[in-house]
């Protein structure tokens, strides 16, 4: 078991370069199956759902190693569609092998996919555009059946709603289908233009990433790549959040600080200063003044506030001066880590999807335990601000999208250790 530390109350000072993002590592590396080529991922993060895909991809008689900070992956001609159990339940990113192994083996078997349990999590809408492409879908109790006789053909798609995992499986089996898919509604968050280019770097023909609607032109073949995913938005989110919290200047760079502009605009509105240039961030709050809350948020899919953020966005309105509403419209349970702000004192309500926060908290130590990923880390960037020591707890979740969080904030002048104990 994990435990995290924070002596909250001090201010932080530094810079800080967030790691690749993992929800466009983890289809990345799905992807690679799809390649007739050897593939290389430079600078890959030690995440815990890296290491979960990496151990899927082998359990499926794939070949890929760690070169240093790097990926590597080679072809391999026989693979099987078996998806081990304790690998699929493991994360949300396993799903991102139906489509590579259903055009590589034909057939594939996946237990329910898992993750945060931040809701239900259907994969109806994968399913129906496999479907749509020629797939046999059938949907057991606990598992998926896919199989395909012949190869895959494009088909005109429209996503009931702009699902990011969906999104990316479609992308990913119409590169290989014969004909030009064309995708309506889709999701347009920057990994799925990441993963985009990536496809289009191995001879893939997808336009309009980054739009709501995808053609893509099948191909018979697709080869291999060197890719370097883009920086993660939620990393930088959580490093700005921690600067709002604990007072004090974090230079954020080499991220992409146009992918979160509704994320900048919430710390403004809170009485941060946030610097934007080209490729960097700098947040300062003066730990003298105290923040602004009075603020309605709402979450939605790119480029509106992303859900990923609003555990952060929470944190950083519990101490604001004036009461706060989140309300996340993506997910039912977004708000677990409800529990523990209310552990170090801050007075929040949880109604159905939204968080109401009363704000002008003065925050003390606890012990808490994180509930999922998001909101394990904004336990630790609320712990921050609080008068006394704070013990997150952790089974895990926080490991899962970011290699070493306690030492990051850490380096940038907190008190924050991380533990392991029973
Ligand atoms: N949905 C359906 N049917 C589907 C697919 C999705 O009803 O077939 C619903 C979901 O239940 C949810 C909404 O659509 O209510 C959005 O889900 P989406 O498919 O967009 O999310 P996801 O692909 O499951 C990814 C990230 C999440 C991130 C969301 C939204 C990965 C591995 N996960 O999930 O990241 O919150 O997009 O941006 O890419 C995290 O990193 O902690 C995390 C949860």
């Amino acid at each position: 078991m994990q435990w995290i530390e924070i002596m909250g109350g001090r201010p932080l000072q530094g810079t800080i370069r967030p790691a690749a993002a993992k929800n466009s590592v983890l289809p990345l590396l799905a992807a690679t199956l799809l390649c007739d080529g050897p593939c290389r991922l430079t600078d890959v993060p030690r995440l815990r759902d890296v290491d979960t895909s990496l151990a899927l991809l082998h359990a499926v008689g794939g070949r890929a190693w760690r070169c240093g900070k790097d990926i590597q992956t080679r072809p391999v001609i026989t693979l099987n569609g078996e998806i081990p159990p304790e690998l699929a339940g493991a994360m949300r990113g396993s799903v991102f092998y139906l489509a590579p192994l259903l055009y590589r083996v034909g057939r594939v078997s996946m237990p329910l996919p898992g993750g945060c349990h931040l809701g239900p999590r259907p994969v109806d809408i994968h399913l129906a555009g496999l479907a749509a492409m020629g797939a046999q879908v059938e949907e057991q109790k606990d598992r998926i059946l896919l199989r395909r006789s012949g190869s895959l053909h494009a088909a005109d798609f429209t996503l009931r709603l702009p699902s990011v995992g969906a999104t990316l499986t479609l992308m990913m089996a119409a590169c290989l289908a014969a004909g030009t898919t064309v995708l309506r509604g889709v999701a347009c968050e920057p990994e799925i233009e990441d993963t985009a280019m990536f496809l289009n770097a191995c001879g893939g023909c997808i336009t309009g990433a980054g739009t709501p609607v995808l053609i893509i032109r099948g191909q018979q073949q697709l080869w291999g790549a060197s890719h370097t995913a883009l920086p993660d938005r939620i990393a930088a989110a959580t490093y700005a959040a921690g600067a709002a919290v604990a007072g004090g200047t974090v230079c954020i760079q080499h991220c992409r600080p146009a992918h979160f502009e509704s994320f900048w605009q919430m710390l403004r509105n809170a009485g941060c200063e946030v610097e934007v240039q080209r490729d960097a961030v700098t947040v300062t709050r003066d730990p003298a003044k105290g923040l602004r809350g009075g603020m309605e948020l709402y979450t939605a899919a790119y480029p509106e506030l992303a859900t990923d953020t609003a555990p952060l966005a929470a944190a950083v309105l519990l101490g604001a001066h004036g009461p706060s509403v989140i309300r996340d419209g993506l997910f039912q349970n977004r708000f677990a880590c409800a529990d523990g702000f209310a552990r170090m004192g801050a007075d929040v309500v949880r109604k159905g999807r939204a968080l109401g926060i009363a704000g002008d908290a003065r925050l003390h130590g606890a012990e808490v335990e994180a509930p999922d990923l998001r909101g394990g880390a904004a336990l630790v960037v609320a712990a921050l601000a609080a008068d006394g020591k704070v013990r997150v707890r952790d089974e895990g979740h926080i490991r899962r999208g970011y290699a070493h969080l306690a030492a990051d904030f850490d380096a940038l002048g907190a008190d924050c250790r991380e533990t392991w104990a029973k």
